[in-house]
Parts: C-alpha cells; sequence; structure tokens
C-alpha cells in the first residue's frame, strides 16, 4: 500500500489551482446516460473513482473517450440495463445510474453499493422515490431490480418526500423524472451546489427543472434530452482543504476558481477560529493566518456546515487555544481519524457523535492510517504542521477523490514524498 511521507512544519506560499468537483462529475457522468446523444463534461477532475465511473458506464455500453480534463460519453446505444457488481461495489456513486437506466429503458438491475467506512450507506430513499414515480422495485440477492410495467415503460410524475436530504437521493429521482410523464415535486431536498450541477447540466440537455438548490425541486417530464458541452463547478471539499493548508502551517496562499458561496459555512467558522479568508476577485479566495482559537462545529445537510469538511477541520482545530467541540449528525461512523491525530498528540474524545479537542502547543510527525477519503485529507493537514515526519499509509483513499494533491503542495512548498508499498 503506497504512503506519503511528509516533513512538516514548512511554510507554504504561492496559489493553487482548484480541480473540478468529484462529486458533480459523477453525478453528471450518470446523467449523462439520460441523453441519447453525445454528451461533453469538461474540467472533470482525473481520479480514481471517476475512472471507476466510466468502467460502469462503458459496462452498460456507453462510449467513452476522456482528454485530459474533458469526457466524452455517447449513451445513444444502450446495451444493458444490468450495472456489474464488482464495479458498483467499488463506487457507491456508481449506483446513482439507477434513476437514468429507468427512465431511459424502463427497466434497472443494479447492485446494493454497501456500506464503506463513513456508515452503512442505506438506499431507501432511493427506492421509495422510484416507487412513487410508478417503477416495481424488491431486492434479491443484493440486487435492486426496477421494472416499469405499462405506459410504454415511462415512469410517471409524482410528489415526493424525502425523510432526509439525501444528496444521492435528491440525484437519482430528480434525473429519473426529467423523462417521466408529467411533474414531479422532490420536497425535503438536498441544496448542495452538486445538485444544482446537475441540474443545469440536464436543464442544458432540455430538462425541465425548477428549483435546484433549494429544498423543493419541481420536474416537467420532456420526452427525450440532446447533446450539450458541459463545464462542471470548481470542487467546494478541495477549497475548504486547501484554506486549512494555508490555516493550520500559518501559509498565505491563494486559491482559484472558486465559488465563494459554494463553501460559505467553511469560511465562517475558519474566520470564527481566526484566519483571515479575503475574496481577491469574482473566483479567488486568499487565506491569511493568524493564531487559532477553538470553536464549536456540526456537520449538517447544505447549507450547513458539510460532512466532507469535518475531519479536515479537526486536524486544525487540534492546534487551537482552547476546548472546541465538533458534532458529526450526517453520518455514523465518520470519527476513524480521531485515533490517528491522538497518535500524532492531539488531545481528543469521543462522546457519542461528538469529538471534544482540546488545543495542544504542537503535534508530532508519526506513522499514520488513512482509513477513508477525507480522512487521509486530514492526516496529511496534521503531517504538514507536526515537527518531524509523518507517515500517510492507505494513499489509495487519498487518490480517489484529490486531483495530484500532493504535486500541488509540493508547488506551494511544501516537503513529501511518495513511498512506493514496502512489500513490493
Ligand atoms: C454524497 O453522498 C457525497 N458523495 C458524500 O461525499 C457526502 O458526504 C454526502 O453526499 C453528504 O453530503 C457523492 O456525492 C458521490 P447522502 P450520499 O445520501 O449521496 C442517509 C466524499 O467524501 N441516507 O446525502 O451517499 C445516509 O445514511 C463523499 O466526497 C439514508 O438513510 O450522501 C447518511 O446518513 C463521502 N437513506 C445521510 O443520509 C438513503 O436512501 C446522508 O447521505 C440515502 C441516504
Amino acid at each position: 500500500m503506497e504512503s506519503l511521507r511528509i516533513w512538516g512544519k514548512h511554510p507554504l506560499s504561492g496559489h493553487v489551482t482548484i480541480s473540478g468537483a468529484k462529486n458533480s462529475a459523477l453525478a453528471l457522468m450518470a446523467g449523462a446516460l439520460l441523453c441519447p446523444q453525445q454528451c461533453r463534461l469538461n474540467n472533470v477532475p482525473n481520479l480514481v473513482d471517476i475512472r471507476r465511473m466510466s468502467q460502469v458506464l462503458k459496462a452498460l455500453g456507453v462510449g467513452i473517450s476522456q482528454q485530459g480534463n474533458s469526457i466524452e460519453i455517447d449513451a445513444s446505444n444502450l446495451t444493458t440495463s444490468k450495472a456489474p457488481y464488482e464495479l458498483v461495489s467499488q463506487l457507491r456513486a456508481s449506483f446513482f445510474v439507477i434513476g437514468p437506466l429507468l427512465a431511459r429503458l424502463g427497466v434497472a438491475r443494479v447492485p446494493l453499493p454497501g456500506g464503506c467506512a463513513i456508515g452503512a450507506r442505506p438506499v431507501d430513499l432511493h427506492v421509495r422515490g422510484l416507487q412513487a414515480l410508478g417503477a416495481q422495485v424488491r431486492i434479491e440477492h443484493g440486487i435492486v431490480y426496477a421494472d416499469v410495467q405499462g405506459r410504454g415503460g415511462k415512469l410517471r410524475g409524482a410528489k415526493m418526500y424525502l425523510d432526509y436530504p439525501s444528496v444521492g437521493a435528491t440525484e437519482t429521482l430528480m434525473m429519473a423524472a426529467t423523462l417521466a410523464e408529467g411533474e414531479s415535486v422532490i420536497e425535503n431536498a438536498a441544496q448542495e451546489p452538486e445538485v444544482a450541477d446537475l441540474a443545469n447540466f440536464c436543464r442544458a440537455m432540455g430538462a425541465k427543472i425548477r428549483g435546484a438548490g433549494t429544498n423543493t425541486i419541481t420536474i416537467v417530464g420532456v420526452p427525450s434530452l440532446h447533446t450539450t458541452d458541459y463545464s462542471i463547478i470548481p470542487d467546494r471539499i478541495e477549497v475548504g482543504t486547501f484554506l486549512i493548508a494555508g490555516a493550520i502551517t500559518g501559509s498565505e496562499i491563494s486559491l482559484a476558481p472558486v465559488i465563494p458561496d459554494h463553501i460559505g459555512p467553511v469560511i465562517a467558522k475558519l474566520q470564527e477560529m481566526g484566519p483571515e479568508v479575503i475574496q481577491e476577485d469574482l473566483n479567488r479566495l486568499r487565506v491569511i493566518p493568524k493564531p487559532l482559537r477553538a470553536t464549536d462545529i456540526e456537520t449538517l445537510p447544505y447549507p450547513g456546515f458539510p460532512t466532507d469538511m469535518q475531519a479536515q477541520f479537526m486536524a486544525l482545530m487540534t492546534l487551537s487555544e482552547g476546548n472546541g467541540v465538533i458534532t458529526e449528525t450526517v453520518f455514523e461512523n465518520r470519527m476513524r481519524h480521531v485515533a490517528e491525530l491522538v497518535r500524532m498528540g492531539a488531545d481528543i474524545r469521543i462522546k457519542g457523535q461528538n469529538a471534544i479537542i482540546k488545543g495542544v502547543p504542537m503535534l508530532s510527525g508519526a506513522p499514520v492510517m488513512a482509513t477513508d477519503l477525507r480522512a487521509s485529507a486530514a492526516l496529511v493537514l496534521a503531517g504538514l504542521a507536526a515537527e518531524g515526519e509523518t507517515l500517510v499509509k492507505g494513499l489509495h483513499h487519498l487518490d480517489r477523490g484529490y486531483e495530484k494533491l500532493e504535486q500541488k503542495l509540493l508547488e506551494l512548498g511544501a516537503k513529501m514524498e511518495r513511498v512506493a508499498p514496502v512489500d513490493s
């Protein structure tokens, strides 16, 4: 397993270019299945998860060609409605193809994505919504079988209420409703920027969608969609991660492109801790480090504080003056980075969903193990600030979600190297 060796306490400086949003790209790649013509997605980050989603689409008969950060997706001739287990089990987001497959073909066979390090990750809200849209859905041997009987295999518009504003369920159901007969409404919908980006992509293909980005989304079905050439929004979680890289190393760095509104809660909490975040022009931010004061954070659905920034913020809070509390309300098991940060000298105690962080004057480098994508980012950030050498193992987690993270950090002046697996 590859590792990253980091020599801490080197200040950073300069400018970092932010890649396209992973969680947008994955949803939009599924959305391209809705279109019977070739589409083009630009600003797609070059990540393991993107390559995995490409494999899932190819298994469905989709033509895929990637040039740099652009992907041509040709779903004009879907050859099957069955997504392969060995691919879906590696990438939870590939479950989102169920909505477009059902909308296009009137049938879908998609394996349950299963749980992961951060939680059970159920799909009951996706299933209940598809049933409301007129699909018969049953789950047997870990496979979700969905079929539309009658009406020529067309879904019918419906009013759906999500018990929880699930990002994936909102995206699955919004995609399915674009080709349904009649009007659909999704209430208590997720408001994340990636949901709005998916809606804008579908509208660019001719879908009729209103209200994406709010908690109520209205979709009027259309017979078919058409080609488009679409650029994905910048990754707000990568922005947040680099803002913290500056704050935790006491460095002033700038970042672009950024859509500041997408990362408002992180900017607000970072400024509450002391650092300044300045908007330099429409799409550029600069972070100016300041002595760190503790604060409290509760992760919530957008526009609340994003759960995908929880681990990275915890790394920062280990070095702040005073005590802070982080409450994780979105996922049931997203505190596995705590034990690793404690190995580096952090003072953190877990009580249920809460982590109580007592600031310490310094962290000390140590060998640590990444357990999931954002935990790996948090450990890299801690390594940048720690005295001495940190070895972050489990780097495959990092490669799933960050494009060229170490190159970007090296260009900012960080000292690190990727270490090949010792057993190779
Ligand atoms: C998306 O996951 C993101 N992934 C996650 O990012 C992100 O953490 C999450 O949204 C929350 O913002 C992608 O977009 C590919 P949810 P998703 O459905 O859609 C429960 C990262 O690090 N739930 O909003 O799977 C669920 O158990 C990843 O980039 C149900 O109960 O998240 C969880 O507790 C990690 N039933 C809560 O909702 C359902 O049918 C939020 O999950 C669906 C979800």
